[in-house]
């Protein structure tokens, strides 16, 4: 008896005339037929697919992250660390997906890239809030969307909130570390600068880890979140450089030399200084 007449299937339901599927309650077939490939090359789906799995897990890293933000404010650390573990967990899972793309060679993107015209992850707009969201306010990405005022003011939103950072320093303030308080009241849409009076705040934490067991975890969560987001900027990079090598984007960039430039910037920088002077 083969396994789909056993007796163990006997009871699936089948009669779903008046219920709920799996695919409606996913909505399967909008989502399913998203991937319209404007040429008729094989390696295409590729291409569309990994970046809308990519687009998807952000999704999921902005939800937790917002989130994250607002229970950081309320004092509710513990339910934000378990967002932000799950948030690096997204993480890797992005960075995994560069070994699928890579496996796009040169011969065949060349085929289909021209059909791409100027569209580029440089236009992401989940990648920028995600950004905005740890901190780095760059804004261009809100002209890009500027034909769309509903998106556009989303945008706005997220980049004049404060970061998961801002929020951050917060906590060293209510926790009597003495803060420059010009940070309080910063403009949130500036990227942020170190500021030696967080670095000793958080030299205080790491050297009396017990004192501050929360405020020590919720550093090591965001060095996390930065160690994996770098390191997904960093497989880009080279998983560019192996299918394009150094052509331009399609997004008007250099292309790599872009892409290794944006790798300098640290979103949580006295978090990284601070190793060096323990
Ligand atoms: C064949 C595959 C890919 C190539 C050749 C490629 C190439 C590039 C290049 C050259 C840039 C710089 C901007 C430009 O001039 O276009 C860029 C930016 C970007 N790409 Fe890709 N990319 C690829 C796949 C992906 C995938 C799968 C994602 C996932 C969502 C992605 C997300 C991004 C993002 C978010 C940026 C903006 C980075 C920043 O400004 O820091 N790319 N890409």
């Amino acid at each position: 008896m083969s396994y789909r007449d056993s007796k163990e299937n006997e009871n699936v339901h089948t009669d779903f005339k008046e219920k709920m599927t799996y695919g409606e309650y996913l909505k399967l077939d909008d989502l399913l037929s998203a991937q319209e490939r404007l040429s008729s090359h094989h390696d295409e789906m590729l291409f569309i697919i990994i970046h809308q799995v990519s687009e998807l897990w952000m999704k999921l890293i902005l939800h937790e992250l917002k989130a994250s933000i607002d229970s950081i404010r309320t004092g509710d650390l513990q339910s934000a660390f378990k967002m932000l573990a799950r948030v690096s967990n997204i993480q890797t899972q992005i960075i995994h997906a560069w070994d699928v793309l890579a496996t796009l060679t040169p011969a065949e993107y060349i085929e289909f890239r021209d059909q791409l015209g100027q569209a580029s992850g440089f236009q992401s707009y989940q990648y920028r809030m995600v950004e905005f969201a740890l901190g780095y306010k760059s804004p261009h990405v809100l002209k890009i969307y500027e034909k769309d005022p509903a998106l556009h003011e989303q945008l706005k939103e997220a980049y004049q909130a404060p970061s998961i950072y801002d929020v951050a320093i917060e906590k060293l303030f209510e926790a009597g570390f003495d803060i420059n308080p010009e940070l309080a009241s910063r403009d949130f849409t500036k990227v942020y600068e170190a500021d030696p009076t967080v670095e000793a705040a958080w030299r205080k934490v790491y050297k009396n880890v017990d004192q501050y067991w929360e405020l020590y975890q919720l550093a090591e969560k965001l060095v996390d979140i930065e160690d994996w987001l770098q390191q997904w900027r960093f497989r880009h990079m080279k998983t560019v450089e192996r299918i394009i090598g150094h052509k331009m984007g399609t997004g008007g960039s250099s292309g790599v030399g872009y892409l290794k430039k944006v790798l300098d910037h640290r979103f949580f920088p006295e978090l990284w200084d601070v190793r060096t002077t323990l």
